[in-house]
């Protein structure tokens, strides 16, 4: 693997949970693998999951770790080619990327998006320029649209979560008993976020779907349909109620709108998921990127009783990263 982008660049989500979850029996079984190897995590924004979780699955493999956060301790960065820069910016992505992999074996990178053009940020263009220009490994610790790590992890927690069984032959999960109800419901948020989580979510939930393994509806209201290149195979409603019947795991977030860019046009707090709404669902577990804010998204009722696999969920962000670090590192 040269890339972790999205799930196009996993050539089997079965055997990659399979790899995170024989991480989470035995986290240091490689833990010679990046001896003399060093990662260089790149921030653009801030990060305390991503950002913990990946130093601690690199150093389970015995790698070394640099981390950079740019806007506050790095030069501002210009992305654009033939322009004299005569501006804020003091150096160019060109020059700053390459650095990076002079120093690193791998690097990783967190760019979130502008929300002010769909088609600036859906072209991911910074991620792509300093993927092209460090010349070396890249993962994305959340691109502009993407957020990869996390859904990775998404889909490990639903397997570890739920009657699954691993067919050594054929090297595939299978639901035992049935596949589960998963549902991405947006809810409510004070601020304009990126589409970025539920974009991924949905990619790998869709190709989650298509290999048997879940069945998958998106709720929203009006105005907050993703980007379809993202939901194929998805059942989607604007009615919650009616997809949290029945549901196993229920991913709660927000995100602004695609349709009307990165705008706020629902406030309808009555989307917030709290103890009511669940008695529908089949005693559904609740999934959340974290950082979650209470009673706005979800309800502290909800946070804090049996229900929320949050904590869960947050600490598989190891096993994905190592997963995908054992990939790069061995050239899977
Ligand atoms: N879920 C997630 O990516 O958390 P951070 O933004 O804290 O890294």
């Amino acid at each position: 693997m040269k890339q972790f982008f999205s799930v196009k660049d996993i050539s089997s989500i079965s055997q990659a949970v399979k790899s995170a979850l024989d991480y989470k029996q035995n986290p240091y079984k490689d833990e010679n693998l990046g001896k003399h190897k060093t990662i260089g995590l790149i921030f653009l924004n801030p990060s305390l999951r991503t950002r913990m979780s990946t130093q601690k699955a690199a150093l389970n493999l015995g790698m070394d770790i640099l981390v950079m956060n740019m806007t506050s301790d790095g030069w501002a960065l210009e992305t654009k080619d033939g322009v004299a820069m005569t501006g804020n910016t003091a150096e160019h992505i060109r020059e700053a990327a390459a650095v990076m992999g002079e120093y690193c074996e791998v690097l990783g990178l967190r760019s979130f998006p502008k929300l002010k053009e769909a088609e600036e940020d859906y072209s991911e263009e910074f991620f792509s320029k300093f993927a092209a220009y460090c010349g070396k490994p890249i993962i994305s610790l959340e691109s502009a649209t993407l957020h990869p790590l996390q859904s990775f992890t998404d889909l490990i927690t639903i397997i570890e979560s739920f009657d699954y069984q691993y067919n050594d032959l054929n090297k595939q999960y299978f639901p035992f008993t049935k596949k589960p109800k998963v549902v991405l419901t947006w809810a409510p948020h004070t601020k304009a976020l990126p589409q970025a989580v539920p974009n991924s979510f949905a990619e790998w939930m869709c190709q989650a779907q298509a290999e048997g393994l879940v069945d998958f509806v998106i709720a929203h209201p009006e105005g907050y349909a993703l980007k379809t290149e993202f939901t194929i195979g998805a059942n989607i409603t604007t009615n919650q109620e009616e997809a949290l019947k029945n549901a196993d795991f229920v991913y709660v977030k927000n995100w602004s709108s695609y349709e009307d860019y990165g705008k706020i046009t629902c406030t309808d707090n009555s989307w917030m998921i709290t103890s009511d709404k669940l008695k529908g669902t089949n005693n559904a577990k609740v999934m959340h990127c974290l950082p979650v804010r209470r009673d706005v998204v979800i309800a502290s009722e909800v946070l804090d009783s049996k229900q929320s696999i949050v904590i869960q969920q947050a600490g598989n962000r190891v096993w994905a990263a190592q997963a995908v670090l054992k990939q790069i590192l061995t050239k899977e």
